[in-house]
C-alpha cells in the first residue's frame, strides 16, 4: 500500500516512523515533509493547505491511504477534498474538525452534553466582553476562538491586564481572524495531562496518557510554546482519573459530536487538567499533539495502519489498543530565541547516531537539507526521543542523548519530566 502523510513536523516523522513499521505499506510520501522525514519518505514541496495540489499528487502516485497530521489542513478540509475525490483519509472532515477550529463551538458542545470543563462565556462583540470582564474572578482565561499556533491564550491576573488582552485579541486582531470570536473562561488549577485517541465516528479507543511542557523556560516560565518536551505515561493520570474520564469526557465527546451531525473519525486529543473538583477538559485538538506524538506512537505496539483503517470503516470496536509497558522522554532541542525569532540555516551533526541505537529516536521538527547536510529550519528542530523501563530512565536517556547532536544555538529546557519526581 501507498500511504501519503501531510505536515512537517516532528508529530509528522512520528507518524512516518510508525507508518514505516507497518508491513502493509510499500511506499511512503510526505507533503511537504522534512529532513527526517525523507529517511521513511519521499518529500514533495506540496504545502500543507495547498489541497488542490496535494489531491492532485496523491491521484498521480495512487495513493491508498492520506494520514493528515496537522490542525489548519484539517480544520480547513482537506479531508473532504480528498474524500469527494474518492481517496480514502485518515482524519476528521471540516464539520467534524472543528472541535479543534472553534473553542466557542467546543465549549457550547460541552456545555450542552453536560461534560466537565470551566465555566465561560462567548463574545463576538468587544464591548460586550470588556464589561463582563468588569465582575469577573481573577485571575481569568482569554481564548482566541480560531487556531492561533497554541498562542491565542491569554492567562490575565487582572482587570488592566484582561482588558488588553480582549483588545489584542478583537480589536488589534493579533491572532488574525481566529479573534473574531473570544471565550472568556475561569482559571483553574491542577496537573494537566493530553490523553490522544483513536475514533471511528461512534467507538473511541483511548492512547496512553502523556504530559507537554508548553512554556518556553525552565521551571514553566516565559512564552507559550508549541511544546518543548513531553513524557508518557503521566504518573498522575490513575486508574480512578482513567475511569472517570471514560464515563463523563471521551464517549460523552464523541456522542456529542454524532448528535449534533458531526460524526468524528480520527484522533481527537484531549487536553485535561486534573482539578480539584475531577478532571475537566481544557480544550480538544483534531489531530495527534506534538510533542506528544513522539512519545506515545513509538510505545504503541498495533500496526498504525490497521487501527486508522479501522477508524475509516468504523471497525474500531474490534481492535485492541495495546502499548508497552515502559516509558519515553521527548525533548525539544529548540534554536535559541524561539518563539519569537530565532535564525535557521544552521548546520547539524551528530544524527547518524541515532540509527545505531534501539529505543532512541530523533524525531525532526524543523530541519532541511541543503546540499548534503542537513541544517535547522523552525524554531523546533529535534525531538530527541528515548524509552526506558519507567519514566526516570526514560528521562535519562532521553538527556544523555540531547548531547549527541550539535548545532549552533542549541536550546533546550532542563527540566522536562521534572514532574516525576513529584509522583
Ligand atoms: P489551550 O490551548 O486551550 O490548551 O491552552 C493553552 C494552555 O493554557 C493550557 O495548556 C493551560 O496551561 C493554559 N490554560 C488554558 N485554559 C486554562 C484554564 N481555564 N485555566 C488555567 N489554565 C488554562
Ligand atoms: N502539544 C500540544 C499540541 O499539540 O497542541
Amino acid at each position: 500500500m501507498k500511504v501519503l502523510i501531510v505536515g512537517s513536523g516532528g508529530r509528522e516523522h512520528a507518524i512516518a516512523y510508525s507508518v514505516a513499521k507497518s508491513d502493509k505499506v510499500d511506499k511512503i510520501y510526505c507533503t511537504p515533509g522534512n529532513a527526517g522525514i525523507s529517511e521513511y519518505a519521499e518529500c514533495a514541496p506540496i504545502g500543507a493547505m495547498e489541497f488542490d495540489k496535494i489531491t492532485a499528487f496523491a491521484k498521480e502516485k495512487e495513493v491508498d491511504l492520506v494520514i493528515v497530521g496537522m490542525d489548519d489542513p484539517l480544520v480547513g478540509g482537506l479531508v473532504d477534498c480528498l474524500e469527494a475525490e474518492g481517496i480514502r483519509t485518515f482524519g476528521p472532515k471540516k464539520a467534524a474538525a472543528i472541535l479543534e477550529g472553534s473553542k466557542a463551538f467546543s465549549k457550547d458542545l460541552m456545555k450542552k452534553y453536560n461534560i466537565p470543563t470551566a465555566a465561560y462565556e462567548n463574545f463576538t462583540d468587544p464591548e460586550k466582553a470588556l464589561s463582563y470582564l468588569e465582575t469577573a474572578k481573577y485571575p481569568i482565561v482569554l481564548k482566541a476562538d480560531g487556531l492561533a499556533l497554541g498562542k491565542g491564550v491569554l492567562i490575565c491576573n487582572t482587570l488592566e491586564e484582561a482588558k488588553e488582552g480582549v483588545r489584542t485579541i478583537m480589536q488589534d486582531k493579533k491572532f488574525g481572524d481566529a479573534g473574531n470570536e473570544m471565550v472568556i473562561e475561569e482559571f483553574m488549577t491542577g496537573r494537566e495531562v493530553s490523553v490522544l485517541s483513536f475514533v471511528d465516528g461512534k467507538t473511541i479507543k483511548t492512547m496512553t496518557s502523556a504530559q507537554d511542557h508548553k512554556r518556553a523556560g525552565d521551571g514553566d516560565t516565559g512564552l507559550n510554546t508549541g511544546g518543548m518536551g513531553t513524557f508518557s505515561p503521566s504518573p498522575f493520570y490513575t486508574k480512578e482519573v482513567d475511569e472517570f474520564c471514560q464515563k463523563h469526557i471521551y464517549q460523552a465527546t464523541v456522542d456529542a459530536m454524532r448528535a449534533e451531525g458531526r460524526p468524528f473519525k480520527g484522533v481527537i486529543f484531549f487536553g485535561l487538567m486534573l482539578t480539584e473538583e475531577g478532571p475537566k477538559v481544557l480544550e480538544y485538538n483534531a489531530r495527534f499533539g506534538d510533542p506528544e506524538a513522539q512519545v506515545v506512537l513509538p510505545r504503541m505496539k498495533n500496526d498504525i495502519i490497521e487501527v486508522v483503517e479501522a477508524c475509516i470503516d468504523g471497525t474500531l470496536d474490534q481492535v485492541d489498543l495495546q502499548f508497552e509497558d515502559n516509558a519515553a522522554v521527548c525533548v525539544v532541542l529548540a534554536s535559541e530565541g524561539y518563539p519569537v525569532s530565532y535564525e535557521k540555516g544552521l548546520p547539524i551533526s551528530g544524527l547518524e547516531k541515532f540509527k545505531d541505537e534501539e529505543g532512541y529516536y530523533c524525531f525532526h521538527a524543523g530541519t532541511k537539507f541543503d546540499g548534503e547536510n542537513i541544517v535547522t529550519n523552525g524554531g523546533r528542530v529535534l525531538g530527541i526521543t528515548a524509552k526506558g523501563k519507567d519514566l526516570k530512565e526514560a528521562r535519562a536517556n532521553a538527556y544523555a542523548a540531547t548531547e549527541w547532536v550539535q548545532f549552533d544555538n542549541k536550546y533546550m529546557r532542563h527540566d522536562i519530566g521534572k514532574a516525576i519526581d513529584e509522583a
